[in-house]
């Protein structure tokens, strides 16, 4: 295979993906909810921002508990975002515009709802409809107690007591209760689905939850440290930005692997003139190195990296995620990832300090991450520089608010502002209201007001993404030179430096030909870089 051919084959170890939150993208029938025509409508934005590929969160039927991680039939579409014809006319079009599509798999739970799981209530302890899930006996005399000590990630405990007296696992809300995964006919119906969606022609799959599919046999008890609460790894609302090593008999189990490399021969089969099929794992893993296990050759494509995510504005920080990730990765012959808002987290803006100051580190952390080798994930809105909207008690809808009565991750997926100066702001046709509130004066945060205006963060996406193209693909998968001189990280991968500034100076910066940077627009680059700016500097010699 010509070189070429394998970076057209591989093309997911340089692509940008961004994550389509499909009920805040575009509303096409004026529901006020986000739906598959609406987002193949919007699609030329997306080619426009020069992005490879969209993730598009789940659309299967749903009740909804989870918005849509919580399916109920995973071969059909919800009526309430459309048709399977109207995925497949999504497909095609984004084909057209030659952007690939990865859908979402959500493998670790079902819905209630779902017809499994309405089959093991009625089938009653011991039946081969309830083996599917995990039931069992409760703990204390009258089995009044849950099996065991684990918490749900969204609250409370993980189990919920049917009727009978039984208890079924759910790490998520009690209206998604946990498959088991141990059950070799959970394994064959989710090939079949699979099979389904590649026959359809996407592109790739986002795995939900991917390190909690199999759990250590016999479901003991977390340990848990004298004076700290059972609980997870795994994302809730702004409260997971720290992670400890911890015990974690529900996460990450060496078992899991097995799952992934089934699919991954199935998805070599698919393998075409469009190139590979991928996989991409939601894996809220300890390590990098766990991280790395599910990108061995013969497992997944990707995994999410979150520590870019999870690091606090300091160039140590970032230099140590750079390291780490490339340490964890390089030997299994893995492509990093990096990511740095989706739709669990307080967007990056805000995590930043929010205002101007925020986006200001919000945009020299992208421009840093685009430089990255690897692959990177946006989130929609964040090109648009949305902060976290703070959304009142009275309209929060995560499962996660009304489990824990934290404020959840609703303020991260505020439908969004496409034009004119008033909700919906475009959203969705006419003035009826989308299904979270928008707030007042977002019409300079619109598409269309940033479109027209060569100093938005809008334009300064499009002109970063223009760049990378210029160099990701042929730059190579490793970085030199990385430093940390005071609050300064720089590093070189290829012909490019990039300088990042995390302190509260303007600092020197060294020669180069200025090929893109952070600092508003108009603003001349010569000898500084002021605070909280990133640049990407050409080296003369290698133009
Ligand atoms: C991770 C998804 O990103 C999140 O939105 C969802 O609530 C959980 N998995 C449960 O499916």
């Amino acid at each position: 295979m010509s070189g070429r051919d394998a970076e057209h084959q591989q093309w997911w170890r340089h692509a940008v993906t961004y994550e389509v939150y499909v009920r805040s993208f575009a509303d096409a029938d004026g529901d006020g909810v986000g739906d598959l025509p609406g987002l193949t409508a919007r699609l030329p934005h997306l080619r426009d921002l020069g992005v490879d590929a969209l993730w598009i969160t789940p659309f299967y039927r749903s009740p909804q508990r989870d918005h849509g991680y919580d399916v109920a039939d995973y071969t059909d579409v919800d009526p309430l975002f459309g048709t399977l014809d109207d995925a497949d006319a999504l497909v095609a079009r984004a084909h057209e515009l030659d952007l690939r599509v990865i859908v979402d798999l959500v493998p670790n739970h079902t819905s209630s709802e779902h017809p499994w799981f309405r089959a093991a209530l009625e089938a009653g302890p011991g039946s081969p409809e309830r083996a599917r899930y995990l039931f069992r006996e409760g703990r204390g005399a009258d089995g009044s107690l849950p099996p065991n000590n684990w918490r749900s990630v969204f609250g409370g405990a993980a189990w919920t007591r049917v009727p009978d007296g039984q208890w079924y696992l759910h790490l998520f809300d009690s209206s998604q209760p946990d498959l088991d995964w141990r059950n070799p006919e959970v394994g064959d119906m989710f090939e079949s689905v699979l099979r389904f969606w590649l026959d359809r022609g996407v592109d790739g799959f986002r795995i939900d939850v991917a390190h909690g599919l199999v759990k250590e046999e016999g479901l003991r008890d977390q340990v848990v440290p004298e004076g700290s609460e059972p609980g997870s790894a795994a994302p809730t609302g702004g409260s997971m930005i720290e992670r400890t090593l911890r015990d974690e008999p529900m996460w990450d189990q060496p078992e899991v692997h097995e799952v992934y490399r089934r699919w991954r021969r199935v998805l070599d089969e698919y393998a075409g003139p469009r190139g590979d099929r991928i996989l991409v794992a939601e894996a809220w893993t300890q390590t990098p190195e766990s991280m790395a296990r599910f990108v061995r050759p013969d497992e997944m494509h990707q995994a999410f990296n979150f520590s870019w995510l999870l690091a606090p504005w300091s160039a140590e920080a970032f230099a140590a995620v750079v390291t780490g990730t490339l340490e964890a990765v390089g030997p299994v012959g893995g492509s990093p990832t990096w990511v740095l808002s989706n739709h669990d987290v307080i967007r990056h803006p805000t995590r930043y300090g929010g205002g101007p100051r925020g986006l200001a580190r919000a945009r020299a952390a992208t421009l840093t991450m685009l430089a990255l080798p690897g692959s990177a994930y946006l989130y929609q809105g964040e090109e648009l520089g949305l902060e976290e909207v703070d959304v009142a008690p009275e309209h929060r809808t995560d499962p996660s608010w009304f489990r824990t009565g934290e404020a959840g991750r609703d303020g991260c997926r505020v439908p969004l502002p496409w034009d004119g100066d008033a909700a919906p702001y475009g959203f969705g046709p006419g003035t009826g209201q989308p299904w979270l509130p928008q707030p007042a004066g977002w019409g300079p945060r619109s598409v269309a007001a940033q479109q027209a205006d060569p100093g938005s963060t809008l334009a300064f996406y499009r002109a970063a993404l223009a760049a990378r193209r210029t160099f990701a693909t042929t730059a190579g998968e490793s970085v030199t030179d990385l430093r940390v001189e005071g609050a300064v990280l720089s590093f070189r991968r290829g012909p490019v430096t990039v300088v990042l500034n995390c302190g509260s100076e303007a600092v020197p910066l060294p020669p180069g030909e200025v090929l893109a940077s952070s600092a508003p627009a108009g603003t001349v680059l010569s000898r500084d870089l002021p605070a909280d700016c990133a640049v990407w500097l050409r080296d003369p010699a290698a133009r």
